[in-house]
């Protein structure tokens, strides 16, 4: 035998010498579920491990983060339906505590970095992340929704805006809108290959941002489409995004390797809720070693292409693998 491939597994030390791909806490983003109020920590019955928070158990949240070598969140808010309405109006509102804990979290961790989101479902009474007139979603009709809601975003301070609403253009009408208003810093983080997925439900638990009808179809993509992704992405890269987010990961790590191999900026994945409540579950049952196989998928993630991924699971893998 020439070649005896085992001759580079055979101690730790040459593993690691030729190991391919990095995970490392700073390659990822850890997801925080915001409320109104003072001392809320509720649970989140689909999501063993993650919380409701307020912006006083968020922060001690991020500093947790931050000294396991954590700095990047993505933030949602949890709006209690009597705040809902059908422009969403309530996610530019002044009094927004969404906007106010972007403020009070850069104002004690000023070197982290804070991804917002930008759709209509957490503000909506139709549950959608586009703007709802007679069953249908209207593209053209959210557009100036989503600018108003990135500004307000922009102005609290955020780093990188993230459309997850899958409409047609926005990357381009936020950039021009940002620019306008003189916010030329903030990044775009959009989410480009966004699939109509099933996973998303413990999510929409957290937040009860469920569709109150129909589904998100015709805004989210096929998950048996590919091809798709590319014009996607050629449509965002074209008009000005930052990252290209795939989403969810681990079953769409083809979509994330094509992204990586044509395109020039970073790559994002979104390891969503249902991913990470899998590992939960199978982990309570005694069936996996949780850290053992959230590392595992970070890495799979890691390997197909993404620089940056967003994961419940970025506070765990990072702790253990301090340890
Ligand atoms: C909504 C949004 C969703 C997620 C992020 N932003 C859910 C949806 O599209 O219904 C899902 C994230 C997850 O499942 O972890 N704009």
């Amino acid at each position: 035998m020439i070649h005896r491939p085992r001759r580079n597994r055979a101690s730790a030390a040459i593993r690691s010498l030729v190991q391919e791909t990095s995970l490392h806490p700073s390659h990822l983003v850890q997801p925080l579920f915001l409320v109104d109020g003072k001392n809320k920590k509720n649970i989140i019955k689909s999501l063993p491990g993650i919380f409701q928070v307020s912006i006083d158990h968020a922060l001690k949240e991020i500093e947790v983060c931050v000294n396991n070598g954590v700095n990047s969140f993505i933030l949602f808010p949890a709006v209690e339906d009597a705040l809902k309405d059908t422009k969403a109006s309530y996610s530019y509102a002044a009094k927004n505590f969404y906007l106010k804990a972007i403020k009070e979290f850069k104002k004690k961790f000023p070197e982290i970095c804070l991804i917002s989101d930008v759709a209509m479902d957490p503000y909506s009474s139709d549950g959608h992340d586009g703007f709802v007139e007679n069953g249908k979603i209207l593209n053209d009709k959210t557009l100036p929704i989503l600018a108003k809601m990135a500004i307000a975003q922009a102005d609290a301070g955020i780093d990188i805006v993230g459309p997850s609403d899958m409409m047609d253009g926005r990357i381009g009408y936020l950039r021009n809108t940002l620019d306008e208003k003189g916010f030329t810093d903030t990044s775009i983080m959009s989410y480009t290959a966004k699939y109509a997925s099933a996973f998303y439900g413990p999510f929409r638990d957290a937040l009860e941002s469920a569709p109150k009808s129909g589904d998100k179809k015709t805004y989210q993509m096929d998950p048996a489409n590919k091809r798709e992704a590319l014009l996607e992405a050629e449509l965002d890269y074209a008009e000005g995004a930052d990252f290209l987010m795939v989403k969810p990961a681990t079953i769409y790590l083809d979509i994330i390797q094509q992204l990586k191999q044509n395109f020039p900026i970073p790559i994002a994945a979104y390891h969503v809720s249902g991913e990470y409540a899998m590992l939960q579950a199978a982990a309570k049952n005694g069936w996996l070693d949780y850290h053992k196989c959230l590392e595992e998928t970070l890495l799979s993630i890691r390997r197909a292409g993404a620089d940056v991924i967003i994961s419940y699971g970025a506070r765990d893998y990072a702790i253990y693998c301090k340890k």
